[in-house]
């Protein structure tokens, strides 16, 4: 556990080239990785930032069906489009490959066929569905039903973008097939398994050595090593034309798994790059291996990657997952089929030089810990009252007085006074503060931090008023305006990693060049006598009709009012079954969060008669602070039970909508606790 690290192997979910890239997938990974990769450059670590087009599976074959197009011109344009928004945006790949390059394809299929000659694969002919109308078998995406987990009724045959469960298509309730609709029957077919069923044991240690991992990441990977039946066997293969062959002589018409090649590109990625020398990448013990990623790809990286891998041997495996929650937009999740989205390349179309203040604004409000809500009110006051009000205040205000007092010249200070030097400490211990934020992946927390800078230098200024001082005692206002100078130098470099574009001019203007991390942590940047020069403003105002402008946009794009999804009508009951039920009127009294379980909550509830303990899975709809004091219904004659160990004795009734809100059901607020419910 302790060797030291010689080496970072970073890698960012690599997205499917059947769309553009979006404001959530940016959130997601593609900035955490970004900032990440810069901040260890910036400390001198050797790294590589890997990425790339996952140009097979069902999704892209659906999106080629959709436009009557072939699969690869999806691909041609999709890759382009996302490699270009993403450069653009700044994200720093040392490489951005392609999963349908000859060297991904080669990789994969002889990591297939190590598998499959050690005994690891098992073959298995099993039904799988099968469209009769279009002569089809259905993997994955290519059928739809209910989820039998979390009952969301728009689930894939693979997964469950819901709840994030891994499914296989025979799980589905009342499945239906997305190429022609109707109803799929069972069908005999030829596959390779990937037996997790039996390595569950070693999956589990390997998991376990890493209770470090961020909670969410954590207890997903526990709760489905701890479920039912636990890990399920898992076929590594499809029957598709669009794909990788499976490198057997008797898989025609077979290919790879999507799931099975596309983590394998991360590896194909890192041979492109460094040639033969990939494995240190790879199978060395003092790389440092981090995944990032959405919490759709969870189960994929820490479970079934992992798996294969142990399998083929010789692998070093994940370090770090430090995998994001999902990014609402103006309330409602983001969802590619209905047009609800702010994509990456219009975003920079609409806003030419503004790439820092996306980058800034979802990266303060990342979804680190749990869903979070992009709006672009939000933007806008995080624009013009965060970085415009204090960050680019401050700096253009210390550059134009210096012009004004001393043409750029950086003055010779005189006796620092305490305040002085609590600001120059401030700055010299900045760099170990904000470090320590993002080796801990807490990127909200370390961009907050930085901000603190410019927040110190506004008020420095501000109490200091050198401006004033300088009619009287020009020697004190030359000391004032060398710290000050000092504290811009500091956040053009602290800037660097969060927003790379404004950092440079910034740094540009002050004639000073990019610093090792560790070497910033010191008071004096630029020694009396350096000149800088006058800059422009960094960060301008956007204005209200131009967000009013994207707010419409998004409206009028978003196509086909999202027909709700009813779940699906459960059996008639007699009227007996029906009174078996103790409903009583509640008020919540007390409610605190469960160790280890970011969707549980343990709540006190006063029934009347007695106060109860219950235990509800409601931790990511509500604030703790708003819960105590609500009425609410409760099913107070269930069976007790335990839940991560803490007694739940009743239920509470709620409301759940196709997108999975959640609200209480009304209870008059003058009945009593305890009154029946009938
Ligand atoms: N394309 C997948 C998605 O968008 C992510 C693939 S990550 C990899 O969900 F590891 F498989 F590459
Ligand atoms: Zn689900």
């Amino acid at each position: 556990m302790s060797t030291d690290i010689s080496r970072y192997t970073i890698t960012a979910a690599l997205p499917y080239a059947n769309g553009p890239v979006h404001i959530g997938h940016l959130a997601g990974c593609y900035l955490p990785s970004d900032i990440y990769a810069r901040y260890l450059r910036k400390n001198d670590k050797e790294l590589i930032f890997v990425c790339g087009t996952d140009e097979h599976g069902a999704a892209i074959n659906m999106k080629a069906q959709s436009e009557g197009a072939q699969p690869r011109e999806i691909v041609d344009r999709y890759h382009d489009i996302i490699r270009n928004s993403l450069d653009q945006v700044g994200i720093s790949f040392d490489i951005f490959s392609r999963t349908s390059k000859e060297i991904h394809h080669k990789t994969a299929q002889d990591f297939f066929k190590t598998l499959y000659d050690k005994g690891s694969l098992e073959e298995k002919v099993t039904q799988q569905y099968y469209d009769e109308e279009a002569g089809q078998f259905l993997a994955d995406r290519f059928i739809m039903g209910e989820c039998p987990n979390c009952h969301f009724g728009e689930a894939y045959g693979d997964q469950c973008e819901n709840c994030g469960t891994s499914l296989s298509s025979t799980e589905l309730i009342n499945p239906k097939s997305r190429l022609s609709g109707s109803a799929p029957v069972l069908k005999e077919t030829k596959h390779w398994f990937l037996p997790l069923d039996h390595l569950s044991g070693k999956i589990k240690d390997y998991i376990q050595s890493h209770k470090n991992w961020k909670p969410n990441v954590y207890g997903q990977c526990m709760s489905w090593l701890d479920a039912g039946d636990g890990l399920q066997a898992r076929s590594m293969t499809r029957d598709l034309d669009w794909g990788i062959p499976v490198p057997l002589d008797d898989a025609e018409g077979k290919v790879l798994y999507v799931w099975f090649d596309a983590p394998i590109g991360y590896i194909s990625a890192t041979k492109e790059l460094k040639g033969e020398a990939w494995t240190d990448w790879w199978t060395k013990d003092d790389t440092k291996m981090v995944h990032f990623i959405g919490k759709d790809n969870i189960v994929f990286h820490c479970i079934i990657f992992p798996a294969m891998l142990m399998e083929h041997g010789g692998f070093h495996l994940a370090d770090e997952v430090p995998a994001n929650e999902f990014l609402n937009l103006e309330g409602k999740k983001i969802s590619t089929s209905r047009n609800w989205a702010v994509w990456l390349h219009e975003y920079l179309e609409d806003f030419p030089g503004q790439e820092d203040v996306l980058r800034y604004v979802l990266t303060a409000t990342a979804p680190e810990s749990k869903d979070n809500d992009f709006t672009w009110n939000d933007f806008q006051t995080r624009n013009n009252s965060e970085l415009v009000a204090i960050l680019g205040n401050f700096v253009n205000r210390v550059q134009v007085l210096m012009q004004k007092y001393y043409e750029g010249e950086v003055p010779q200070p005189s006796t620092l006074s305490d305040t002085d030097q609590a600001a120059l400490k401030e700055i010299e211990e900045a760099p170990a503060l904000i470090g320590e934020s993002l080796e801990k992946y807490r990127f909200r927390e370390a961009l907050s931090r930085m901000m603190n800078v410019a927040r110190l230098g506004n008020k420095y200024l501000a109490d200091q008023e050198p401006w004033k001082v300088i009619k009287n005692d020009p020697e004190r206002a030359a000391t004032i305006l060398y710290v000050a100078t000092q504290i811009c130098a500091q956040l053009s470099q602290m800037m660097e990693p969060f927003m790379p574009f404004s950092a440079e001019k910034l740094r540009t203007n002050l004639g000073l060049e990019s610093l090792g991390w560790n070497d910033c942590a010191k008071q004096e940047f630029l020694a009396p006598g350096m000149i800088v020069k006058a800059g422009g403003h960094l960060f301008t105002k956007v204005e209200d009709e131009v967000i009013n402008a994207q707010k419409e946009k998004l409206e009028a794009s978003n196509t086909a009012e999202a027909e709700p999804s009813y779940e699906a009508l459960k059996g008639e009951i007699q009227f007996e079954d029906f009174l078996k039920l103790d409903l009583r009127v509640g008020t919540i009294t007390k409610a605190e969060k469960v160790k280890k379980a970011d969707k549980l909550l343990h709540l006190e509830v006063d029934l009347g008669f007695e106060k109860r303990s219950i235990v509800s899975g409601i931790a990511q709809h509500f604030d703790l602070e708003d819960l105590p004091g609500q009425k609410v219904s409760v099913v107070v004659n269930l069976a007790p039970r335990k839940l991560r160990g803490v007694l739940s004795q009743g239920m509470i009734l709620m409301a759940e909508d196709s997108e999975g809100n959640l609200k209480f059901t009304a209870t008059p607020e003058d009945m009593p606790n305890g009154s029946v419910i009938r």
